[in-house]
Order: structure tokens, then sequence, then C-alpha cells
């Protein structure tokens, strides 16, 4: 909400709008000159004009159908409207609505994606993950920035598809969901796809352009995930207007988990300190001011509490962790 108040969103279409509990927040907190609204079930969509009638909200804008989104944005597409936002919020993977969510928003305009198919996406359904995401996956324990970069890969290979690029404004896990948001931009392009490769001797991830390479740091064999989104996560400049509505709308939970997508360094993949099995923890905080001394990057990661995204390599981060726990 507070993304698309900042990003003035004036025409939005929602695929699946359910008992409309998005419905409401949009018209309640946005100036919408077409809120195009559509689900499948119709049932939610009596439900859904009693709550939007009963809150007095402007109906004037409203066009609503009830019908299969795989139909509707076919038909959405002869009238030549676009759309400045596209909410997509079906159950599970978005992934075969993806081409018609991205053929009705505007050049410039943005999708807002959700997936609750996180048992795909973290890399336990062999199979799934290339008919669904077009992504080899591997059940790393890093799932879950793992499962959002195939996300956005999926999101990606949609619009290059209609000769169209994506960039992602931030992507948010919540455990058992991703939400995504991204701009829709004209001309195609291959930035951001790559793959990301893991040590088998050291465990240090590296990003390739092409096929699985060798370790850069001991030169021990990878392996290799992909091709998939391997570019930035978040867009900075757009996130700090984000957070200063949310601010003002008194939304501090929203402004805190922006404060973490601000902060997380760009460095793909992180490393999880209870996988290196100390017998004490250090407080990543220390980690982090360590790694920083020592003129690398490092951050914490939304993806886990106990994360540290790092472009040093593992052994150098086993040097820390020794170094730091092995003191008193
Ligand atoms: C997660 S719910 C949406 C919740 C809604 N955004 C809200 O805030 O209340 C998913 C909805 O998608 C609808 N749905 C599933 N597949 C559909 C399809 N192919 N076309 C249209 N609606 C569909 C379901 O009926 C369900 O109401
Ligand atoms: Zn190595």
């Amino acid at each position: 909400m507070v993304a698309a108040k900042f990003l003035k969103v004036e025409t939005l279409f929602e695929a699946f709008a359910g008992g409309g509990a998005r419905t409401l927040l949009y018209a309640k907190h946005l100036s919408l000159k077409l809120h195009r609204i559509n689900e499948g079930n119709r049932v939610f969509v009596c439900e859904l004009l009693y709550e939007y009638l009963n809150a007095n909200l402007p109906d004037d804008r409203l066009k609503i159908t009830v019908e299969d989104f795989l139909r509707c944005w076919k038909r959405e597409v002869c009238t030549g409207r676009t759309y400045d936002w596209v909410d997509l919020d079906p159950f599970g993977s978005p992934s075969p609505f993806l081409i018609g969510a991205i053929s009705i928003a505007k050049p410039g305009g943005h999708l807002y994606i959700t997936s609750t198919d996180t048992a795909t996406l973290s890399g336990r359904r062999r199979g799934d993950d290339i008919r669904l995401y077009g992504v080899f996956l591997r059940p790393w324990e890093t799932y879950g920035e793992l499962g959002a970069r195939a996300l956005i890969y999926s999101v990606w290979n949609a619009a290059n598809h209609l000769n169209r690029h994506i960039a992602p404004v931030f992507v948010f896990y919540e455990g058992y969901a991703y939400r995504l948001l991204v701009r829709v931009e004209e001309k195609r392009n291959t930035n951001g796809i790559g793959y990301i490769n893991r040590c088998k001797t050291c465990g240090t991830y590296s990003v390739s352009q092409r096929n699985p390479a060798k370790c850069g740091v001991c030169g021990g064999e990878t392996e290799g995930v992909g091709p998939i989104w391997v570019g930035r996560l978040y867009e900075r400049e757009t996130l700090q207007g984000f957070k200063e509505v949310a601010l003002k709308m008194g939304w501090k939970d929203v402004a805190k988990v922006l404060t973490k997508m601000l902060t997380e360094p760009d460095t793909p993949m992180y490393y999880p300190l209870s996988g290196f099995r100390l017998h004490r923890t250090p407080s990543l905080k220390v980690v982090i001011k360590k790694l920083e001394e020592m003129g690398y990057s490092a951050g914490k990661t939304q993806f886990s509490p106990q994360g540290v995204k790092t472009d040093a390599p593992v052994p150098v981060l086993k040097e820390v962790l020794h170094s730091l726990t092995s003191h008193p």
C-alpha cells in the first residue's frame, strides 16, 4: 500500500481479489481513476462488494468481472487498456499468470506478485522448479534467498518473452510467502541473469555468467543453480521514498522491514552462522564489524536472522569466527 501510494498509482488491476481485504485498502489509501477487479469465485465477489459499499468507498471507478484470470487478461488486452499497477495474489505459484499480468501493465508500471509456493521455491520439489520457474534449484540452507531469486527469474523470463524487461524494486520473504514488486520496462535485456555456484570444498558462493565455474578461492569443484536472477533485489532510492510514506502513515512495522532491506548488502547469497558448527555463536553485529574492518562488505539479511551477507570468502569468514570464539 505504501509503495502504491508513493508511486501515485491511478489505475490498478487486481487479478485475484478474493474477499477484498486488499481491495478495500487500495480504495481507501489511493486516489484511483480506475480500480479494475477480477475474482474467479462469485461468492467472494458478493462479499467484496458488500464490504466495499458498506465502507462508502468510491464505486464510480470500480469495474468488476468474475472469471478465470487466464481468460480475463486476454479480454483486457483487446480493450487496449494498460495499468499502473497489477496485483497478482493467487494461491500457490503465480507462474501461469505472469504473461497475462505483464501484458496488461503499462511500460514503467508495476507488478505486485505474491507466491505461497515456498515448497517448490525452497528447492524441495525437483521437476516443479524447472516446470514453474525455469530454474534448476538445490535444497541449500539458503533457500529463502534462492527462492526469491528463482521467482524473480521467472518474472524476468515471462517479460523477456514479451520483449520486455523487469527490474525488482523489492522482494519480501515472510517464510510462508514471497511478496515481490517489480517495475516493467520496455526493452528486453539479460542484465541480472546468471548462475549461483557453491564450492563443494570451501563452501564459498560465487556468481558466473554461464556454466558453473571452478571456485575462485580454492579451485574446488562447484555446484550451480540457474539460470537465475543474480542482480539487485532492492531499488534503494525508491525504498527510501516508501519508508518516508510509511513513517508519515504511522506504519512502523513496514518502515522497519524497509530499513532491513535498505541496509542489506547487494552481494548474492549469505552464510548462516549456524552452519559453521561453532561451540559459541558470536554476535552477528560483531562479525559484521570485524569483516568491515578487514575491508569486506558485510551486513544482515532479511532471509535469516543468523545469516551474514558478505563478499569475504568462507575461509576468511571461518578465521574471523574462530578469532571471535577462541578468545574470552
Ligand atoms: C489468496 S486469495 C486472494 C486474496 C485477496 N487478494 C485478498 O486480499 O483478500 C486467491 C484468490 O484467487 C482466486 N482464484 C484462484 N485461481 C483463479 C483464477 N484462475 N482466476 C480468477 N481467480 C482465481 C480464488 O478464488 C481466491 O479468492
Ligand atoms: Zn572453494
